[in-house]
């Protein structure tokens, strides 16, 4: 290049001066070059036309002869001079609105065919089959390259904030056996051992924790992580987590590591640091919002109501375990008698045995249950609930984790927000449950998280005689009602496995079947040690403004778990079969 005054940017090359995106008013008279995509074409008169050529920093007028046959997408390199662009022709939307490159030389690097859809934001509404089936045109668009880049800067912040901390960076294989995270497994035939199979880990959980046995002490990864399962907004096959553990811990020290890095993730991608994230317990959130993984952003909490039905004698409270309601102002008026059936429909679907819905009214409740209250019930509730007329209260008896779930749902179906909008509002939730549920055939506690998980220190003592109350020392991170992800501090004695084990029907025999070649190891010394994952496809889509995590992802599968770009999956080659010694049955009809 012959003109001396070029100030080359960062992203200069060979080939270009500056990005695209870059040129502005203190460039002009400078002789650059930038390389790109068509955009647009417009044919401007007196034998010229305007090229937009954009890449992934933005947009530059270009204005060209119009003898030369530029379409849509060509791949050119122009070289010209910076000047302003005419009065009035200033583009204000534009961060390079006030320049354009004229005296323009024009080198086409690749023509292009007329891609399938526009590569702007009218994509957003072209079928997503045919987005992912041309992925690399969907991601050459701005949204999805702001994605990709906010993306790489948390993964960036995250493995800083882990580096920063002394965790060391450990790769695990991807080749396991069955790790006990309780999805479903991806199976890998053997052709060495036909008949036998590797699966895929669903987690590096149970390396993470020999790397403790191994002395590594602080362990992180970006693993990428495998399970078959439902594929939803927030689930592919495929996944990303920030997995870690530690040796010679207690819960503190594992929240704060992990607070460290997803604060400094939030930071790089939104501009602004969180406020220290706050903590609830299991119990509490279950209480105050019926769900474990609460959405802080909105009130319509759960109001106890219990001890005020201690003695009535409306058949439907009498004798419920819990009874819990919430309050939505103002809803009196806005919900009438059709909605008001649907959401009885939704609570009994949910389990529910029905729904009681009180419409404050300045002389009391407007209800058809209104005269099974009796006085005293009804100002009771009316001040408990803190309603005011207009108000509509909507109340359900039943078991307590039956009535904080049931209006825990109709919580969120009445006020939760789309997950990226509003503030963001990380919470931990603490003390899971060491066991939920009872399995209907054994009659046995099943494990809350897995059964590797610590019971709470106060709780040991019922782990036999009311296993289900034990607490543990497992949590989650959530962040606007998403499980981001979870964690515990893990048993590292022998014999608390074993009265966990028990607890749970599972044999010492069977336990040694199962789990020997992961708890064997412990007995060269395990310290204690604890850890936490967490979904960074997750993170980056919520922190990216972004409702599904496919949006988030270079290359996602379907909601029906294909890949139209590549045809993934394809049937098996006969040869490649038979080389592993598999037979593929006809369909199960
Ligand atoms: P868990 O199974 O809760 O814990 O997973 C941790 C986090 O991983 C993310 N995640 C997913 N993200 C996208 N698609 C999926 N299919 C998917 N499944 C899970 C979620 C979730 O919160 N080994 C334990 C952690 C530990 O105890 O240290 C584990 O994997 O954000
Ligand atoms: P029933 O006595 O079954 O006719 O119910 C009277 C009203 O109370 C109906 O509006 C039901 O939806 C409601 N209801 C019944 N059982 C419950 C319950 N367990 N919790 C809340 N509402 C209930």
């Amino acid at each position: 290049m012959s003109d001396h005054t070029i100030t080359p940017s960062s992203n200069a090359t060979s080939m270009r001066t500056h990005m695209c995106g870059e040129l502005r008013s203190d460039q002009i008279g400078q002789t650059v070059s930038v390389c790109g995509w068509v955009g647009r074409r417009r044919e401007h008169g007196e034998h010229l036309a305007f090229v937009d050529l954009r890449d992934h920093s933005g947009i530059i007028q270009c204005v060209v002869n119009d003898d030369v046959d530029v379409r849509s997408e060509y791949v050119l390199r122009i070289t010209g001079t910076v000047r302003a662009r005419p009065e009035g022709t200033v583009n204000d939307g534009l961060p390079t609105g006030e320049v354009e490159i004229g005296d323009c030389q024009v080198e086409i690097l690749r023509q292009a065919t007329p891609p399938p859809f526009p590569i702007d934001a009218r994509a957003d509404d072209v079928d997503e089959n045919v987005r992912l089936q041309h992925r690399y045109l969907d991601l050459r668009r701005e949204r999805m390259q702001k994605n990709l880049r906010v993306r790489s800067k948390i993964n960036a912040a995250v493995r800083n904030a882990m580096d920063a901390q002394g965790f060391v960076e450990v790769e695990t294989p991807m080749l396991v056996p069955s790790t006990p995270e309780g999805a479903r497994e991806f199976l890998v035939p053997s052709r060495k051992e036909p008949g036998s199979f590797y699966a895929l880990p669903q987690s590096p959980q149970l390396f993470k924790q020999l790397l403790m046995v191994a002395g590594v002490d602080r362990y992180y990864q970006m693993a990428r992580c495998l399970r078959d399962e439902d594929l939803r907004a927030d689930r592919q096959y495929e996944f990303m987590q920030l997995d870690m553990e530690m040796s010679f811990v207690t819960q503190d020290d594992v929240l704060d590591a992990v607070s460290e890095a997803v604060l400094d993730a939030a930071e790089v991608a939104t501009g602004e640091r969180p406020l220290p994230i706050e903590r609830i317990t299991w119990r509490e959130a279950m209480d105050r919002y019926g769900i474990d993984k609460p959405d802080l952003r909105f009130g319509l909490e759960l109001t106890e109501l219990t001890p005020i039905f201690a003695a009535t004698e409306f058949k439907a409270f009498a004798g419920a375990g819990a009874i819990k309601g919430i309050r939505v102002p103002g809803g009196a008026d806005e919900y009438g008698r059709n909605q008001l059936d649907k959401l009885t429909d939704r609570a009994k679907s949910l389990g529910a045995k029905g729904l009681v819905w009180l419409k404050t009214t300045d002389e009391g409740f407007d209800s058809p249950v209104a005269k099974f209250l009796s006085d005293d019930e009804a100002a009771a509730v009316r001040s408990a609930m803190g309603a005011e007329t207009g108000d509509l209260i909507l109340v359900v008896a039943d078991e307590w984790m039956t009535t904080c779930e049931v209006l825990g749902t109709l919580r969120n179906d009445l006020g939760r927000p789309p997950v990226h909008e509003g503030p963001y509002r990380y919470v931990w939730v603490v003390e899971f449950p060491l066991f939920v549920g009872v399995d209907k055939e054994s009659g046995r506690p099943k494990p809350g998280h897995h059964p590797f998980t610590t019971p709470h220190p106060d709780d040991l003592d019922k782990i036999e005689s009311d296993p289900l109350s034990v607490r543990s020392i497992a949590y989650d991170l959530v962040l606007n009602g998403w499980e981001l992800g979870s964690g515990s501090i893990r048993i590292h004695e022998p014999d608390l496995q074993r009265r966990v084990f028990h607890a749970l029907g599972i044999s010492d025999e069977e336990a040694e079947r199962k789990f020997g070649f992961f708890l064997n190891p412990f007995d060269y010394g395990a310290p204690p040690h604890g850890g936490f994952a967490f979904g960074l496809d997750r993170l980056v889509a919520i922190l990216a403004g972004e409702e599904n995590i496919r949006e988030v992802i270079a290359f996602p599968k379907t909601q029906s778990g294909t890949d139209p770009m590549t045809n993934s999956p394809i049937p098996g080659d006969p040869k490649a079969l038979a080389e592993l010694g598999l037979k593929v049955l006809p369909p199960a009809t």
